[in-house]
């Protein structure tokens, strides 16, 4: 007589395909470790899925029209196949709620990021009465309470931490503060847990990660701890190489933070600072409540502290209102810091903001500015890869590249370096001497003679 197949105990496979941000990433990790629970195994191939997991972002473009299309596609390649449950989470999963099942019935839950400790839960009521749902609730408390049981297994050599979730800022172009929820900062002990167990299972580097990361806040046993103090206590864990943070808002570079550049051995001098303009009508605008010159304090405060520092930020081009004048003032801006490398934007309206009615720059006038201002920062990157050429620089090997005789790794200014070496190196601060560069990485080699130093 055969055995009975159990279907709890077959093999189920979760596929999650990610849009947006680190913290999505951070939170796709965390998703598979919480459907793990339930059975899940992860797979890298979407089309042997049980479970099909869209995490989505809605910063900019036609964000809504992305997750449909792909929904789409997903729906085409199981035509002859058995459904998977199809579960959209993210931001757009957030900003669009039950519109979504109504709109696509293929999808059967709809998750909001405040959500995420309901996924097993709902998954569980779909297969038992195949019971569309939509979780949308801010319970960010919740949220991490259950994940903080959940041990983080990530083993990756440069790991994500979320520390920090939401906004009160309210920047009057960005849809954050309506898809994430208010600002919240998590347990100050429960982050070092967690750090100590990413190191554990190998990660070198962590990327504290928040949507104002620098206003992280929290208050336990009689003590406010602030951004500095998760640095200096991760700083105590030998194994430890690289400490790094985003992102930024000048607002909240508060002194003891600025500090941190000078007592701290593992936090990599390179801060990512949007500022969005160069005009301070600009930014008035946009209700970024900071001037360019309240920016450039902050810059040089950060330059007398530790002038190896260098900057990244974050340009919204074509604001309405953006007028030639003002972006000149950005262009000047751009060629006063010298940024190692930025993000530029065309203005995107989001659903729901406060500029999402006002009054759109022409187009070709948009397009023309973008090119001009990303011009400028390539030849500024371009030009600051040049100069580690016949240099040696420190990386973090992070990978062997897949075509197998390469390794990938990253300077402490996060510069991408591409270069030929000895086995057994992932995980360890190397010395590259870099042969040569374009805009985007440097390439290079281990000489014999220079000593790997040893993670
Ligand atoms: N919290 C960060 C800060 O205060 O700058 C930014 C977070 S947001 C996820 C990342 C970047 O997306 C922003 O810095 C901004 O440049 C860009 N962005 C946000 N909303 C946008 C919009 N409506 N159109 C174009 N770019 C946008
Ligand atoms: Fe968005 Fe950053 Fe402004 Fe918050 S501070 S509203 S996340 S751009
Ligand atoms: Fe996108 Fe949400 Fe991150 S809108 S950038 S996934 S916080």
């Amino acid at each position: 007589m055969g055995l009975k197949k159990n279907p709890n105990l077959m093999s189920k496979k979760v596929y999650i395909k990610t849009f947006g941000c680190q913290m999505n990433e951070y939170d796709s990790n965390r998703i598979y470790e919480s459907v793990s629970k339930i059975g899940y195994k992860k797979t890298e191939i979407c089309e042997e899925a049980n479970c099909y997991i869209l995490n989505t972002c809605h910063i900019r473009d036609k964000a809504k029209e992305k997750v449909y299309h792909e929904i789409g596609r997903v729906k085409k390649n199981f035509k002859l196949k058995e459904k998977p449950i199809v579960i959209v989470a993210g931001c757009v999963a957030q900003a669009e709620n039950n519109e979504m099942v109504k709109r696509e019935p293929y999808i059967d839950i709809v998750i909001g990021p405040q959500s995420y400790h309901k996924i097993n839960e709902l998954i569980f009521k779909y297969k038992k009465k195949k019971e569309k749902k939509e979780e949308t609730d801010f319970d960010v408390i919740s949220k991490f309470e259950y994940f903080d049981k959940i041990k983080n297994n990530n083993s990756k050599v440069s790991s994500f931490l979320t520390i920090q979730e939401g906004c009160d800022k309210f920047c009057k172009f960005c849809v954050v503060p309506y898809t994430r929820g208010p600002e919240y900062s998590r347990s100050f002990f429960k982050i070092i847990k967690e750090a100590k167990q990413l190191v554990q299972n190998g990660s070198k580097e962590i990327t504290l990660l928040g949507q104002n990361v620098n206003a992280y806040q929290y208050e336990e046993k009689n003590k406010i701890f602030r951004l500095s103090d998760i640095i200096m206590k991760l700083e105590d864990i030998t194994e430890l190489k690289r400490i790094r943070y985003t992102t930024s808002h000048p607002l909240d570079m508060t002194e003891d933070l600025i500090n941190c550049y000078k007592e701290s051995k593992k936090l990599v001098s390179f801060v990512h600072l949007p500022i969005q303009s160069g005009s301070n009508k600009i930014l008035k605008l946009m209700n970024r409540n900071h001037t360019v010159e309240y920016y450039f304090s902050v810059y040089e405060k950060l330059k007398k502290i530790n002038p190896k520092i260098e900057f990244s930020s974050d340009f919204i081009i074509a604001y309405p209102g953006e007028t030639e004048k003002d972006f000149e003032y950005t262009m000047q801006l751009i060629k006063k810091i010298n940024f190692i490398h930025s993000y530029s934007f065309i203005f995107s309206p989001r659903p729901g903001t406060t500029a999402s009615n006002l009054d759109l720059i022409d187009t070709n006038i948009a397009k023309e500015r973008l090119k001009l201002i990303q011009n400028e920062l390539f030849r500024n990157q371009s030009l600051k890869n040049k100069t580690k050429e016949n240099k040696y620089v420190n990386v973090l090997v992070e990978n062997r590249m897949s075509n197998q005789t390469k390794f990938f790794g990253r300077t402490e200014h996060m510069t991408p370096v591409i270069f030929k070496g000895p086995n057994e190196i992932e995980g360890k601060v190397v010395s590259v001497f870099i042969t040569s560069s374009n805009k985007n990485n440097l390439f290079g080699e281990i000489k014999l003679n220079k000593n790997i130093r040893a993670a």
